[in-house]
């Protein structure tokens, strides 16, 4: 695997609440009306650990071109302008909250808030999706085994995945095979926007529904994207994340249900 495959993954892995997206235009509004910071202070304000705003777009894992039925001018606009257009957008929004002081007015930080939330998990998500893909879509190792203990049998899960996806199909959002962390069990997700995940889990499998992701291609064909994100997922990747949450529900883990 190339080196930004394995970039960042163990934070976004860590991250449990995922959330909805939208252009950003709150932010800009915002910016209009909150004050700017004293002169010689916005170095200061913008050095903050949790508001940086200088997060960086991790390039593909693989060659755009390499996927089976996907073609490079859909991967390569997916990446360049819908998710590397959610990390310019989270670091404009984490700069303006950078900005905010006790007289900023709450609609406006909770539209920021908002806009927060939706862009670094659309930041997270993307990566986690380009990271799974890659592969051979051939399931083996701990993952087979996992699904066929909590779902009878892996194509039977493959099933419900695929079900989970056609039901987001013509809109937005996301299915996941998730870990959760408090009971170690393996959850199929469906999460209509960035924001509405599982709590308290790790994306083991991400598999995006957005229209921009396959609509180049197959124009409003679910199906055959579907075919082909199967046929391109790097279960080694998947393993990799697999272990590394059993690992997490070792230390975090306390309840059982
Ligand atoms: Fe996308």
């Amino acid at each position: 695997m190339s080196a930004g495959r394995d970039h960042d993954l163990t934070r976004r892995e860590a991250l449990a609440a995922l959330a909805a997206s939208g252009p950003l235009l709150l932010a800009g509004a915002a910016a209009a009306a909150l004050p700017a910071p004293p002169p010689g202070k916005e170095d200061a304000l913008n050095s903050k650990a949790a508001l940086v705003g200088k997060h960086t777009v991790v390039p593909l894992p693989f060659a755009a071109g390499s996927l089976h039925g996907l073609s490079e001018r859909l991967i390569t606009s997916h990446h360049d302008n819908n998710y590397a257009g959610a990390v310019r957008n989270l670091n404009g929004v984490e700069q303006e909250l950078a900005r905010i002081t006790p007289a900023t007015p709450p609609f406006l930080v909770a539209a920021l808030r908002e806009r927060e939330l939706a862009f670094r998990n659309s930041k997270t998500l993307h990566e986690a999706y380009f990271a799974n893909l890659g592969g051979d879509g051939r399931r083996s190792g701990a993952i087979e085994s996992a699904l066929a203990q909590a779902y009878g049998t892996s194509a039977r899960w493959q099933e419900q995945m695929r079900a989970t996806g056609m039901g987001l199909g013509g809109g937005s959002g996301w299915a996941i095979l998730a870990f959760e962390l408090d009971t170690g069990a393996l959850r199929t997700v469906s999460s209509g926007g960035h924001t509405q995940a599982l709590a308290n889990s790790v994306p083991l499998l991400v598999l995006e529904m957005y229209e921009h992701s396959y609509q180049m291609d197959f124009g409003a064909g679910v199906t055959p994207y579907l075919d082909a994100f199967f046929a391109n997922v790097d279960w080694n990747e998947v393993n990799r994340r697999l272990e590394r949450a059993r690992h997490m529900h070792t230390l975090v883990g306390a309840n059982a249900g």
